[in-house]
């Protein structure tokens, strides 16, 4: 199924601004270039190559190379490789640069700690590294997270929180954080993170525990699966929409000068709710009983519909993240439009529907 689009064109006017986008064919992708482009932008995208198509986000976005005065262009590339970074940023000389590529699995960063951290971490590096060696007069949006507060030092979290990361991926993203920090510093670069609490859609990875969630509901109530198996539910997380948060990437950009900036809803939720409300919202509404690794949720029919298996936890857990947004708030006039249950319903619904 193609995504359906978040804005509604016809296009507008170009704007005459160019941007780059790593990670074009992520979820934080796909909404930021139909963003950039209801804006007027001219977007170009880096994809990797893979053996099976994996554009289905930016489908409906797609041109053929033959349309005139194009809107999005994809052109290969990898993190990994900086030949290819250069030859991209020479070629389309972009007014604007998003980073979002990563290997964003918190889970999977334990499997494969080297490679996300190449990826992730020293990936920043090789991009900001080729727009000095061109002199490319760019702004640059580093997709920092809120997995840097991992162990969280107070809460809420704040810019001026301190760090403790606990995955790789979260020690790849601090390293990305830093550098990003350092070449602003360093060479007066428009360099800015955008440290982006959670954030979900129905394009949400299905691996990630949101929308694992919201899929297996769908299936349950259709009949199609028995069970859903989760890891840690006490979890608690701050869930915001990812439409409303790409235009607090955009709004950073724009600013006068660059800054780091925390994008958060400033509610938190646990696992265990966000199981609630999915289940609930396809009248299938949950009780719970046991505990531990016995906990299971439980229909009005005595069935359990949710058990937890502990190959889904971690070696180390970051159990709680609420965010303090009001910097962003106050300096860029961002707030997040989608309610906590919105987007549970949003997500629910849509996967409901393509089943
Ligand atoms: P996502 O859905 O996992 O998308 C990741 C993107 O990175 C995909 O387009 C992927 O390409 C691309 N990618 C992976 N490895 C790459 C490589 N070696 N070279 C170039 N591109 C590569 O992630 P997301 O949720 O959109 O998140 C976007 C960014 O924000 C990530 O950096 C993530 O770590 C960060 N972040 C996300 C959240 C969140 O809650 N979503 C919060 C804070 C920060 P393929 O399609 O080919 O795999
Ligand atoms: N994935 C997953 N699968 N997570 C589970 C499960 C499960 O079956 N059961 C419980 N969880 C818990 C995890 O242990 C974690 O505490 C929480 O649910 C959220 O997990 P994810 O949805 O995988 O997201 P994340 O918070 O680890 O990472 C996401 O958000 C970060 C921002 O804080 C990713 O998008 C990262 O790229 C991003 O930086």
């Amino acid at each position: 199924m193609s995504p359906q689009p978040w804005f509604k064109p016809p296009w507008p006017e170009k704007t005459g601004r160019r941007a780059l986008l790593t990670g074009i064919t992520g979820q934080d992708g796909s909404y930021l270039a139909e963003f950039l482009m209801s804006k007027g932008y001219e977007v170009w995208g880096i994809v990797r190559r893979s053996s099976s198509i994996n554009t289905w986000r930016i489908d409906h976005l797609y041109e053929p190379p033959w349309v005139e005065d194009k809107r999005l262009s994809l052109v290969y590339g990898d993190l990994n490789d900086a030949s290819s970074l250069n030859r991209v940023l020479k070629v389309v000389r972009p007014n604007e640069i998003y980073n979002l590529g990563a290997q964003s699995h918190v889970k999977v960063s334990f499997e494969i700690p080297e490679y996300t951290a190449e990826v992730a971490g020293v990936g920043v590096v090789r991009l900001l590294e080729a727009m000095r060696e061109l002199g490319l007069d760019a702004r640059f949006y580093q997709a920092s997270s809120s997995e840097l507060f991992g162990k969280v030092e107070e809460s809420p979290q704040t810019e001026a929180t301190p760090f403790y990361p606990r995955s790789p991926y979260a020690a790849a993203k601090a390293y990305a954080f830093y550098i990003t920090r350092n070449y602003r510093e360093a060479y007066d670069m428009f360099a800015v993170n955008g440290i982006l609490f959670n954030h979900e859609s129905p394009r949400r990875g299905e691996t990630f525990v949101t929308r694992k969630i919201t899929m297996a509901a769908a299936r349950i109530k259709a009949g199609q699966q028995d069970c859903l198996f989760l890891g840690n539910l006490d979890a608690k997380r701050d869930w915001g929409f990812a439409g409303d948060f790409v235009e607090a990437m955009w709004l950073m950009m724009q600013a006068d000068k660059p800054e780091d900036f925390v994008i958060a809803t400033g509610e938190t939720h646990s696992v265990r709710e966000f199981c609630e409300l999915a289940f609930a919202r396809i009248n299938l509404p949950l009780t719970w009983r046991g505990e531990g690794l016995d906990e299971e949720g439980v229909d009005s029919d005595g069935r359990t519909l949710v058990r937890v298996d502990p190959r889904y936890f971690r070696p180390t857990e970051v159990d709680f993240l609420l965010g303090d947004s009001s910097k962003a708030r106050k300096k860029l006039g961002w707030k997040p439009e989608t309610t906590f249950s919105g987007l549970v319903e949003m997500m629910i619904d849509e996967d409901n529907e393509a089943l």
